[in-house]
């Protein structure tokens, strides 16, 4: 049986966006021991290598935020997308149960076909449209089939951060280079800075509510507030960091992408918001505190 009390956690993907934001915010909640696991510590794409890991190290809570996340190369990757996004999850969760150490889990609103009117929300029919898309929802499954007790699954969508390559590094890079751009205006979605979702799930970490033993595991959608294209997100980055660079609006059809992208990818967070008590920035305003940050 899995205890409430949550001591020791390891961060998996710790290179990674989310992992990194963790990382940082970590200083904050020192009553945890915090492990953050690279993929040189552990590799989920070698399932004998997970285990001998967790033969050796124990934890209380594992936030896995290591994936599979090249969403077009999955295309051609498609084992090796699996292997990490779906098998290495189902491991995770049976070795989570086994050593009575409870899950939250990354996944991603590309589990969905992009098709909806208005915002998801968790039970909304699933139906990917990628490799990537298929391989989460192929883990988010295993998981909760694992472990119906004491795991949580967090989708959300268009992450950026100071930390690696993302939507924001990239036309911060193209618009001092170029004078125009064209970017893609029928698909909307919301960005998510993963400073605010690490806060979020430090928050729900330390809610009584996940603190119970042994709570139904549940699928919950975060992402900022609010509603944007790509090219919406591009002209904002642009105006906030004074660059000067024209952005003309184009379709879909017109970049085309190894794998298919959702042109309709709101998130309902009602559900985390009520269940956990959280207030969450609207995208505009974290768009401005990571654009800080970064020293634009
Ligand atoms: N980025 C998005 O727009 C987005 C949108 C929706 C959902 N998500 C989900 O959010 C979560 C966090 O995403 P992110 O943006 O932080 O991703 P990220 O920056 O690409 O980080 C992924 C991390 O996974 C690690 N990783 C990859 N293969 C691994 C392996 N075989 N063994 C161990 N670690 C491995 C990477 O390690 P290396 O640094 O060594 O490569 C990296 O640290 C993921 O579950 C992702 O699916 C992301």
């Amino acid at each position: 049986m899995v205890t409430g009390k949550i001591g020791t956690i390891l961060v998996t993907g710790s290179s990674g966006q989310l992992g990194q934001s963790l990382k940082m915010i970590a200083k904050d909640y020192s009553d945890y021991g915090f492990t953050f696991a690279q993929r040189e510590q552990l590799d989920l794409s070698n399932g004998k290598s997970i285990t001998a890991f967790f033969k050796q190290n124990k934890f209380d809570l594992i936030i896995n935020c290591a994936a599979y996340t090249a969403v077009d190369k999955a295309e051609s990757e498609p084992e090796l997308a699996d292997k990490i996004n779906h098998i290495a999850v189902k491991q995770l969760a049976e070795l989570a149960k086994q050593y009575n150490t409870k899950l939250i889990h990354i996944s991603t609103d590309y589990v969905f076909n992009g098709q909806n009117y208005k915002p998801y929300i968790e039970t909304d029919e699933v139906a990917p449209q990628s490799v990537y898309g298929e391989t989460k929802l192929k883990g988010e499954q295993a998981l909760l089939a694992e472990m119906p007790n004491s795991a949580l699954i967090i989708r959300t969508s268009w992450v950026y951060s100071e930390y690696g390559n993302n939507f924001v590094k990239t036309m911060l890079r193209l618009g001092k280079e170029r004078d125009a751009l064209n970017v893609i205006f029928d698909q909307i979605g919301t960005p998510t800075y993963a400073h605010d979702l690490a806060q979020a799930i430090m928050a729900i970490v330390s809610s009584d509510t996940f603190k119970q033993a042994n709570v139904n595991s549940e699928i919950y959608h975060y992402s900022n507030e609010g509603v944007c294209s790509w090219y919406d997100f591009s002209k904002t980055i642009f105006e906030l960091s004074n660059i000067n660079c024209d952005v003309s609006p184009i379709e879909t059809k017109d970049y085309p992408t190894p794998a298919m992208r959702p042109h309709y990818s709101l998130l309902n967070k009602a559900k985390i918001k009520h269940e956990f008590n959280l207030s969450i920035p609207y995208w505009k305003e974290s768009l401005k505190q990571c654009l800080k940050t970064i020293g634009e």
